[in-house]
């Protein structure tokens, strides 16, 4: 992802203990949600939404630096949302911070507000 922090809206998301080792959980942010991910001790953000057919990524089982979907496998990177099977292809990610044991996920500031600033 090419935002830099000042280009992005830091949302709260969750406590990082209601998110279990190796698993994923769904929150909404905005219009959408959000799936974020615990893998070895870090924090990864991504459209919960699989591209193929709209299952729930974060139901998914994370392997190998990747999150497989629940319906039909299809593999996504938690580090930057591509597909594993055709890597030109890849679902939304989100840069996240944890503070304090929250975290929050920054979520891209529209163009028009960008130009604002
Ligand atoms: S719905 Fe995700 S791989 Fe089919």
């Amino acid at each position: 992802m090419s935002e830099t922090t000042s280009d992005l809206d830091w949302v709260f998301a969750s406590k990082t203990d209601a998110i279990p080792k190796n698993e994923g959980r769904a929150f909404p942010i905005g219009d959408r949600m959000i799936a974020i991910f615990e893998s070895e001790g870090k924090y990864y953000a991504l459209d919960d939404f699989c591209p193929h057919q709209g299952a729930s990524l974060s139901a998914g089982w994370i392997h190998d630096g990747c999150v497989a979907c629940p319906w039909h496998a299809w593999r996504f990177a938690l580090s930057d949302g591509t597909w594993m099977d055709n890597r030109k292809i890849k679902t939304d990610h989100f840069q996240v911070q944890v503070r304090d044991g929250d975290i929050y996920v920054g979520i891209p500031k529209t163009s028009a507000e960008a130009r604002a600033l």
